[in-house]
């Protein structure tokens, strides 16, 4: 058996469409979808990360607004900056990218943007919204899997997700979500003694640890669907998950690639969690 490939680009662009549809429409009651992302310092990574997030909402027709702080502004001119955001009606997301300079709390700082416009879902009232099923933002990656679950008309009720890795910001989200759809959910992690044993059973595995090769062929039951969230490099420097793609693939029923895969999904549930922090914004 060959795993059908879970095409994360295509998705992605049909996402973007949608989103680029719902911004025309209220743009055309009047109200321009605006993202606000603070970047504070110079981490390589980050500027990428943000020039990425800008582009993507500039061709959404959304408006983005980068700031771009130095590494030595303080904690509180941070705090300052959001939430001047926070009371700026024409802002309707705020962003904060992560990681932030050593002498800030980003807790602290992330507690600080409003839940309405939080829509990385990193706050407290995000994760909370989630738990007990009332509206809030997910974070984009764990929604971007879920997506990807729905393009394939997977059906979770009654199923078997192993999730492998317990981050704040996939593994413990993606399990609510999982757990929404009536799915039985195990959350594993890298310390999981006999994790095999675990995700045999799995009709989906979710591998988020950030290490290449956490899930071997000799691992997943035949037919089950396989998301992989990691993002390492292999000996020759190319990009990989954490799945043995090459190997997976060969009993997996599904499968996403990296890159390719839920990297694109990321992005993409940024833009869908502005439009709607955007609409509900307008009422
Ligand atoms: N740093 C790396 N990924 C992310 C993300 O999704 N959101 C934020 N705010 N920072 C990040």
């Amino acid at each position: 058996m060959t795993a059908q490939i879970i095409d994360g680009n295509a998705l992605a662009r049909k996402v973007r469409e949608e989103v680029a549809g719902r911004t025309q429409a209220l743009k055309a009651k009047g109200v321009q979808p605006h993202l606000a992302i603070l970047l504070v310092g110079e981490d390589p990574a980050s500027q990428v990360y943000v020039k990425h997030k800008v582009a993507d909402s500039e061709q959404t027709g959304l408006k983005a607004t980068l700031e771009r702080h130095p590494a030595t502004m303080s904690e509180a001119d941070l705090l300052a900056r959001v939430k001047a955001l926070n009371e700026d009606p024409s802002v309707h997301g705020i962003l904060v990218q992560l990681p932030l300079p050593k002498h800030m709390d980003s807790h602290r700082v992330i507690e600080t943007i409003s839940p309405a416009k939080d829509v990385d879902g990193f706050h407290v009232a995000s994760a909370g919204a989630l738990m007990v099923g009332q509206p809030g933002f997910w974070p984009c990656t764990p929604y971007g899997c879920l997506k990807m679950l729905d393009s394939i008309g997977y059906d979770l009720k009654g199923k078997h997700a192993v999730v492998i890795g317990r981050s704040n910001i996939v593994g413990k989200p993606m399990a609510m979500m999982l757990l929404g759809r009536d799915a039985t959910v195990t959350i594993c992690h890298s310390r999981t003694k006999d994790l095999a044993a675990f995700t045999r059973q799995a009709d989906v595995v979710v591998a988020a640890v950030g290490k290449r090769d956490v899930l071997t062929r000799d691992m997943v039951k035949p037919g089950a669907v396989v998301i992989d969230v990691g993002m390492n490099r292999n000996d020759e420097g190319k990009l990989c998950g954490d799945v043995d793609f090459a190997g997976v693939q060969q009993v997996a029923g599904w499968i996403t690639p990296v890159p390719g895969g839920v990297g694109p999904m990321t992005r993409a549930m940024l833009l869908a969690n502005t439009i709607e922090a955007a609409e509900r914004a307008a009422g």
